[in-house]
């Protein structure tokens, strides 16, 4: 059997990781296209270095865009991939545009889709995210999904048979991952210039859209992070960089350090050496909850709604209209016992199980 994984994007590559170790236990054939939705070294190079994955075996070099130009792109470039390839399944990850674009390219060719993280809803219509899952879910032939919530979600939109839960793929890397970091295989992480990683220190990361994109907005969030009583390591996406050096916003201000985005093993360590973590990014909220580190979550809303249970994550969607913003983003980790609402840690295996099996 041949199956092609589609990525793209920094967070397809960690879940790519645990599944292109799970193919290589097989005898069946893992074909990598990567569409250049991301591209820098910070955001692409260093998971595949990092986490160990094979080099991609196609590169589709769409970049950046806006959603029609980068989600045609992959769509248009996909076409001649799938049919040199004949692959027996696509796989697509996540919600990015690539995700949606590497599904539909396959649909409409008659290729087989499974989904990889199906059935997440934030019921946010503003967010790119959402379009891209429900779409993406609707078009594939296996969904594969990371939690029971996940299937209720698919349940209630009539796709409970085409569904399986497999666990989360996040889990098997950020446990690996982990142990190895507190093995003391991987070099202590490059924390922003001013940071001292022995003292108190908050992680932060910006990214989404309805975040970055309005000047006044991103000034009032960074406004709030710099006010905050410990220095905070904002681990600066390009986009958040682009955006603040657009609307004229100094992003180094306060207690804010601003550094590079940093590879997985680096982020696990940072997050393991912190006080807590202020973010917008779906994966870091999981990831708080896995390392033990109390998240407090700058939107509406959240996929990941099991990490609100006891006060892991906390959501505060306008930090500068919270009068307690302060008192949330440094509060301790809960002392209750979290629970694995995202599996075991086999999740991956479990997934190719099921393509294989399907
Ligand atoms: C994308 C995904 C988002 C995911 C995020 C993870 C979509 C719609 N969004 O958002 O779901 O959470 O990845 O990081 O697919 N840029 C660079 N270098 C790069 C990539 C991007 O400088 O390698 C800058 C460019 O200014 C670009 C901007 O970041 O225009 C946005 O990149 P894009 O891929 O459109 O979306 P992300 O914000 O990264």
């Amino acid at each position: 059997m041949k199956v092609i994984s589609v990525v793209g994007a920094r967070p397809q590559l960690v879940k790519l990781a645990p599944i292109a170790a799970a193919f290589s236990d097989t005898p069946h054939e893992h074909v990598i296209v990567h569409t250049g939705q991301h591209y820098d070294a910070d955001l692409s190079d260093v998971f595949f270095s990092g986490l160990g994955i094979p080099d991609p075996d196609v590169h589709l070099g769409v970049g950046s865009g806006g959603h029609g130009e980068q989600t045609g792109a992959v769509l248009a470039a996909m076409d001649k991939v799938l049919e040199s390839e004949k692959p027996d399944w696509v796989l697509v990850y996540g919600d990015t545009n690539s995700t949606v674009a590497g599904a539909l390219s396959a649909v409409k060719l008659h290729y087989r889709v499974a989904h990889l993280e199906a059935g997440l809803r934030s019921f946010n219509r503003r967010m790119p995210e959402e379009h891209n899952r429900v779409l993406t879910d609707h078009a594939a032939d296996l969904l594969l999904a990371p939690t029971e919530e996940a299937m209720r979600h698919l349940g209630n939109e009539g796709l409970a048979h085409r569904s399986t839960l497999v666990g989360d793929v996040m889990v098997d890397v950020c446990l690996r991952i982990r142990d190895a970091v507190l093995a003391g295989e991987h070099p202590r992480p490059s924390l922003p210039e001013g940071i001292d990683a022995d003292a108190p220190y908050l992680v932060s990361t910006l990214h989404r859209p309805d975040n970055t994109d309005d000047p006044e907005r991103l000034a009032a969030i960074i406004g709030s992070l710099a006010a905050l009583p410990v220095p905070v390591a904002l681990l600066a996406h390009p986009r958040l960089v682009a955006r603040a050096e657009q609307h004229g916003i100094d992003l180094n201000q306060g207690a804010v350090r601003v550094g590079r985005p940093l590879p997985y093993a680096g982020l696990v360590g940072a997050v393991l050496g912190s006080a807590g973590v202020v973010t917008d990014s779906g994966g870091l909220q999981k990831e708080a909850f896995l390392l033990g580190r109390a998240c407090t979550t700058v939107r509406p809303e959240t996929e990941w709604v099991e990490t609100l249970e006891d006060g892991w994550n906390h959501l505060v969607p306008d930090p500068h209209e919270t009068p307690d913003f302060t008192e949330l983003a440094v509060r301790p980790a809960p002392e209750t016992p979290r629970g694995t609402p995202y599996g075991d840690g086999n999740a991956a295996v479990r997934a190719v199980q099921a393509i294989v099996e399907a």
